[in-house]
């Protein structure tokens, strides 16, 4: 069953929330600069309370978080106050949601590793949507986020590089990729950062 994300918020059960931007975006933009968002907008789907939003927001880049549950929309508006970022309510995987937007780039952060891996298609399918061709869909992706090794535990759960090859591949090239020397407490050597240029 999937999970109620709406209800985990409104009942304070969000063991995701860490209260800061995921510390692989830091070192992604150390390495490639905030050139790497083409001036934005920047789609973040499935961006909580908008930590990350914030942070792209920094470099001056304009942002937009997405995200299913109103209660994280509405506190991630409320602790935002720059006018380059906007936070909305909506569900990535819907076509109709996608149809007719188009973003500079994309980062991703816990959303893929948080839904269904049966709508992981649709997911590569939405970012092609909205992406045009050239445009950087850059992520955080967890490889192995369960101690139990059972790859069907989660939400998180797990990803393989050559999985999410194939899963972009389509709509995708692979630019750039490499495990993060940041990363929030547990997380260290569990994540992998994927860059990938929207094929025209
Ligand atoms: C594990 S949480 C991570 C939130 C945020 N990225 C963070 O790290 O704090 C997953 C988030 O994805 C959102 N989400 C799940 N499915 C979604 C969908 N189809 N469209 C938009 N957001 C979605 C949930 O509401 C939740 O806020």
């Amino acid at each position: 069953m999937s999970r109620d994300w709406e209800q985990c918020y409104r009942d304070g059960e969000t063991p995701w929330e860490k209260g800061a931007s995921a510390p692989p975006l830091d070192e992604l933009l150390e390495r490639m600069g905030a050139e790497l968002w083409n001036g934005g907008p920047v789609l973040v789907p499935g961006c909580g309370l908008g930590h990350d939003v914030r942070r792209i927001g920094e470099e001056n880049i304009p942002a937009v978080g997405l995200d299913l549950a109103p209660s994280a929309v509405e506190r991630a508006g409320k602790l935002t106050t720059a006018g380059h970022l906007q936070f909305e309510a909506g569900d990535f995987l819907d076509p109709e949601w996608a149809d007719g937007r188009t973003f500079a780039a994309m980062w991703e952060h816990t959303c893929f590793c948080a839904i269904d891996p049966g709508l992981r298609d649709r997911y590569a399918e939405s970012a092609a949507a909205v992406l045009p061709p050239g445009a950087i869909f850059a992520g955080v992706f967890y490889l192995n986020p369960n101690d139990s090794g059972d790859e069907d535990e989660g939400p998180p759960f797990m990803s393989t590089v050559e999985e999410l090859e194939t899963r972009f591949g389509p709509w995708f090239e692979l630019v750039d990729g490499w495990v993060p020397t940041r990363a929030y407490p547990s997380r260290e050597g569990r994540e992998w950062i994927g860059i990938f240029r929207r094929l025209g």
